[in-house]
């Protein structure tokens, strides 16, 4: 990661930022034990929202996991009684672990609070989402429910959304999605593998592209176009939910 890379309201924000490492097109990055307690104290702040009888959406990743801890914690401790709607397959295998019963969008169309991560937020709530490559999944689920809790580390606090795009595509799509996308002044770059060769498949078994558009000045606009590309089933891109959208900061105390 080189430091230059991050924005300004991040260089300010970000508690380590030696150690909190955002690299624009690759998502490398490793996590300081600041950052880590940061994301718990958020998990567990959107935990605490939940209330008795709710059905819920479960996003992916480190914070929203530890989110699922509390919420496990409360289902044994006050009874509390949930359902989730997991967003991937990592989600569904630690709502196992901890206990939270899982349910469907063709059960539960319309669910009471979604709690999910985020890898950029912006001061009017819209957002990067996709690190994990769940994004398909986890805005299907956010624009379901009625109130959209965020839960970041300060890190993730930003001024302009400027990290690369996640954009979910079919892969028979692949070379004329990545042309539009270069057409619109994008740099897309496959999402390989890490402990695999070539492309990574998606829970969908899609393929990810990481596409950097520099500074995104008009995030709703941007979001609409590239949703517009056939064979783009979604991007990362998260403007047009802000109204419902919660942003909960961790402390990191
Ligand atoms: C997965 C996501 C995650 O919610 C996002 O990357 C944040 O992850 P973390 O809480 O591990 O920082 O969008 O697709």
């Amino acid at each position: 990661m080189n430091a230059r890379n991050l924005n300004k309201k991040h260089n300010n924000h970000c508690p380590d930022l030696a150690k909190c490492l955002y690299a624009k097109a690759t998502y490398k990055f490793e996590m300081s034990d600041s950052v880590v307690e940061a994301k718990r104290d958020a998990g567990i702040r959107a935990a605490n929202m939940v209330r008795d009888g709710m059905i819920i959406g479960l996003g992916t990743g480190s914070t929203v996991l530890f989110a699922m801890e509390r919420l496990g914690e409360r289902i044994k401790t006050e009874k509390l009684m949930i359902c989730g709607v997991p967003t991937s397959n990592q989600t569904i295998m630690r709502a196992e672990e901890y206990g939270i019963p899982l349910t469907t969008l063709t059960l539960h169309p319309e669910l009471d609070l979604a709690i999910d991560g985020a890898d950029q937020v912006n001061p009017k709530k819209q957002m990067i989402k996709g690190r994990g490559a769940a994004h398909l999944r986890e805005k299907i689920v956010a624009n379901a429910s009625k109130q959209f809790v965020v839960a970041i580390d300060p890190c993730k606090e930003v001024m302009d959304l400027d990290i690369a795009v996640p954009i979910e595509i079919l892969p028979f799509a692949y070379g004329s999605v990545v042309k539009k996308l270069r057409e619109l002044g994008g740099k897309p770059i496959i999402r390989n593998g890490i402990k695999k060769d070539g492309p990574i498949i998606s829970d969908n078994g899609n393929y990810v592209i990481d596409c950097a558009f520099n500074v995104i000045v008009n995030p709703a606009s941007l979001e609409a176009t590239i949703n517009n590309i056939p064979g783009v089933l979604d991007n990362g891109i998260f403007a047009t939910m802000t109204e419902k959208t919660i942003v909960i900061i961790g402390d990191r105390t």
